[in-house]
């Protein structure tokens, strides 16, 4: 028994974990990303058996736990891995994910995002996948009409980024009604903090908490507010942040809850916002330490204030977040500083 086994029997033992169910056999695509790599970490501890794929572009190879199997390809490459057999689902994660990116270098969003998952689809149905859990973003939703944001709002991406997602969700609904596939879209808000030993690891870093966090530290300069002009309490806009590990849970909870021929799309936020500010004074709570800071203007295309309603996904997978901001931002501090430390 190694120590990341001991880490595990740590996520076990806490008795608001995932319930048991019967070992599956999962395909993580993206599995050495940020989010990918925390979901591992959570399978593998309640007993599945999971294999990576990931091309490594913006992942880490050391992202992966010892015992996993990594294959470095493409997810075009998906079927030569499935193509083993017996695999019970697929969760993938593999996408770029950048929006000022996907603003200035669209085809990339297209070619990976939508044309990179349907060559991952066409072979989940070669091979007679039965369930998928898919990454979507609450992206797709753009500057909403109403606050909390429910799966029924309208749709109305203001980037590629949220657009290549939301072409998946549909693709996704054609795909459960012709195949018979059970698939869940789980629609991110912000997603924060770290868990059994895995976090953000972005080359490109645009996050609020994981920037605060550098800058508490001195680890870069200070960090720039985009904009205090915006209409909310304080002049910052206002974010719905979810603890990566409450994410996790949701997406065993999803494998489990996908049925034949059914798409479900569920919201996961924590169904709270925090000003930028007030996440800036989460962090100078944790961590004793000013974040220098600067205002600038605002950033294109942010929108004002995004909260979800998680309402479906309580109803649908039995899911409630358990951590809060404090969580998150400690976590993250924890992880970088480890990081900061190797
Ligand atoms: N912000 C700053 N300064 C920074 C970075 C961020 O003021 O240096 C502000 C942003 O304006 C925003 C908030 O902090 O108001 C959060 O920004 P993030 O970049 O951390 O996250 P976003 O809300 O822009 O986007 C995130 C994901 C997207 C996803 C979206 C859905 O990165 O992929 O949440 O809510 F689509």
């Amino acid at each position: 028994m190694n120590t990341e086994r001991t880490e595990y029997d740590a996520v076990l033992a806490d008795p608001a974990g995932v319930a048991p169910r019967e070992p599956m056999r999962v395909l993580v695509a993206g599995g050495a990303g940020y989010i990918g790599s925390v979901v591992t970490r959570l399978l593998i501890a309640e007993g599945h058996h999971v294999t990576v794929l990931d091309d490594l572009s913006t992942g880490h190879a050391d992202a992966v736990p010892s015992g996993v199997e990594l294959v470095r390809a493409d997810i075009a490459d998906a079927g030569t891995i499935l193509a083993r057999g017996g695999f019970d689902g697929v969760l993938h994660f593999a996408a770029k994910s950048l929006v000022g990116e996907s603003v200035s270098d669209p085809a990339k969003y297209w070619r990976t995002n939508v044309c990179g998952t349907r060559a991952l689809l066409d072979a989940v149905a070669e091979f007679s996948v039965p369930r998928l859990v898919f990454s979507s973003t609450a992206a797709v939703y753009g500057e909403p009409d109403a606050i909390p944001i429910t799966e029924d709002a309208p749709t109305r991406p203001t980037n590629p980024y949220g657009a290549s997602k939301l072409s998946v969700d549909m693709m996704l609904a054609g795909e459960c009604a012709a195949t018979g596939l059970g698939a869940v879209s789980l629609r991110y808000f912000n997603v924060a903090g770290a868990a059994w030993g895995a976090g953000e690891r972005h080359g490109t870093e645009t996050h609020l908490i994981p920037l605060a966090l550098d800058a508490a530290a001195g680890r870069r300069g200070p960090l720039t507010i985009f904009g205090e002009d915006w209409p909310t309490p304080d002049g910052t806009p206002i974010r719905d942040y979810i603890h990566v590990a409450d994410l996790a849970r949701a997406h065993v909870l999803a494998l489990g809850a996908a049925t034949a021929g059914r798409h479900l799309i569920c919201n996961l936020g924590s169904g709270q916002g925090f000003s930028v500010r007030q996440v800036l004074d989460a962090v100078t709570n944790v961590t004793g330490l000013d974040v220098p800071q600067q205002v600038g203007p605002r950033r294109a295309g942010d929108p004002a204030r995004l909260i979800a309603s998680h309402e479906r996904a309580r109803a649908e997978l039995g899911w409630a977040p358990q951590q809060g901001l404090a969580d998150m931002v400690r976590d993250a501090w924890d992880f970088a500083a480890n990081l900061a430390n190797r």
